[in-house]
């Protein structure tokens, strides 16, 4: 499936499960305590804590995200990108842990028609009734189910005052041919033999600073699926740079090289041109993203990490020949292959 398809598929399964679909948030947020949209849940924080009435019980929808803390893994790393999208439903008081985890299941082995056997689940070290109901409800064999601590199965990782809980995650596993080969490897493993595929957040409760818990009105569902991993697994790529749109943007990369600076780059030949492709292909992305949301480059805010992005693809542009600027000529090509999901792209080109 392309990435579109993906996008079509996600949102039309849920609109047919009763969700109101609604619009994605800005990337660049008026929030005090963030300077980008990091999660799917975010424009849903007043909901989860029941200060603002959720658009409906269940909503779905697809969130321009970025997160910063991953930025020197990004072009190395197969997976992690400063923007991404995210998939994600959400359950205001309505579906709780059995809704959530039949709904994911259902898309990822029935529409999606990953095989069974390849899914992997992590649950929160004393969510009992998570692994009961992957286990007996859903059938997956208890030696594929992990418990898992807080810095694990719990969200947010990092502590917030912002609504919190115990997750499940759904993994994928490549195999034992893949990563460190020991007999016990599994999802709580660093090797890359496993990829977190989809998160179930189960929203409880809001957390002090010293740690207390209080309970949330209602408890909620929160998911979040990165769009470029799936796109990843189900287009059969290593990097989730080399799916179908982010590969457009790597194209006219090489593109430029040859016709401007007299390169002739390949992909796959050289593992630090390919760093250096990839990260340009991000940057470009994360660019086109903050200035559509009507940020100029600044020495503060987001217009600062803006720049950094221009500064820093820039410079890895010069590892691979840059005679010149040449991140403005990898806008049109983001606005193109993005456009339709993005109109603001399109928009706001100029
Ligand atoms: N809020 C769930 C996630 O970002 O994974």
């Amino acid at each position: 499936m392309k990435c579109r398809e993906i996008r079509d598929s996600f949102l039309g399964f849920f609109a047919e499960r009763g969700h109101l679909i609604m619009p994605g948030a800005p990337l660049v947020t008026d929030d005090p305590t963030t300077l980008f949209t990091v999660a799917g849940m975010q424009p849903y924080i007043a909901a989860f804590r029941g200060e603002e009435k959720p658009p409906a019980p269940r909503v779905a929808g697809i969130q321009k995200c970025a997160r910063m803390g991953d930025l020197e893994r990004v072009g190395r790393s197969a997976t992690h990108h400063t923007f991404f999208e995210m998939l994600g439903n959400f359950s205001f008081g309505d579906y709780f842990k059995q809704g959530a985890i039949e709904y994911a299941w259902e898309y990822v082995v029935d529409v999606l028609g990953i095989p069974r056997e390849d899914l992997w689940i992590t649950v929160f070290q004393d969510d009992d009734e998570a692994e009961r109901l992957w286990h007996e409800h859903i059938g997956v064999p208890l030696q594929r189910i992990v418990r898992l601590g807080r810095g694990e199965n719990w969200w947010p990782q990092e502590r917030w005052e912002g609504p919190c809980g115990p997750c499940t995650e759904i993994h994928l596993d490549f195999g034992p041919g893949v990563g460190c080969g020991r007999p016990d490897c599994s999802p709580a493993c660093e090797c890359n033999r496993f990829v977190e595929l989809w998160n179930l957040v189960f929203q409880m409760y809001t957390e002090a600073p010293d740690g207390t818990l209080t309970e949330l009105p209602a408890p909620g569902v929160d998911t979040g699926m990165g769009l470029e991993r799936l796109a990843m697994i189900l287009q059969g790529k290593r990097f989730s740079a080399e799916t179908d749109e982010m590969w457009r943007i790597i194209e006219r990369t090489i593109a430029i090289a040859r016709d401007e600076w007299g390169r002739e780059l390949s992909y796959g030949a050289d593992p630090e041109v390919d760093v250096a492709l990839r990260v340009i292909c991000d940057h470009a992305r994360g660019a086109a993203m903050i200035t559509a949301d009507g940020i100029a480059p600044t020495n503060e805010g987001a217009g600062y990490v803006l720049r950094r992005f221009l500064r820093r693809a820039y410079r890895f542009g010069l590892d691979l020949g840059a005679s010149g600027p040449f991140m403005y000529k990898l806008l049109p090509t983001v606005a193109e292959v993005m456009g339709e999901a993005y109109p603001e792209l399109r928009e706001r080109q100029e």
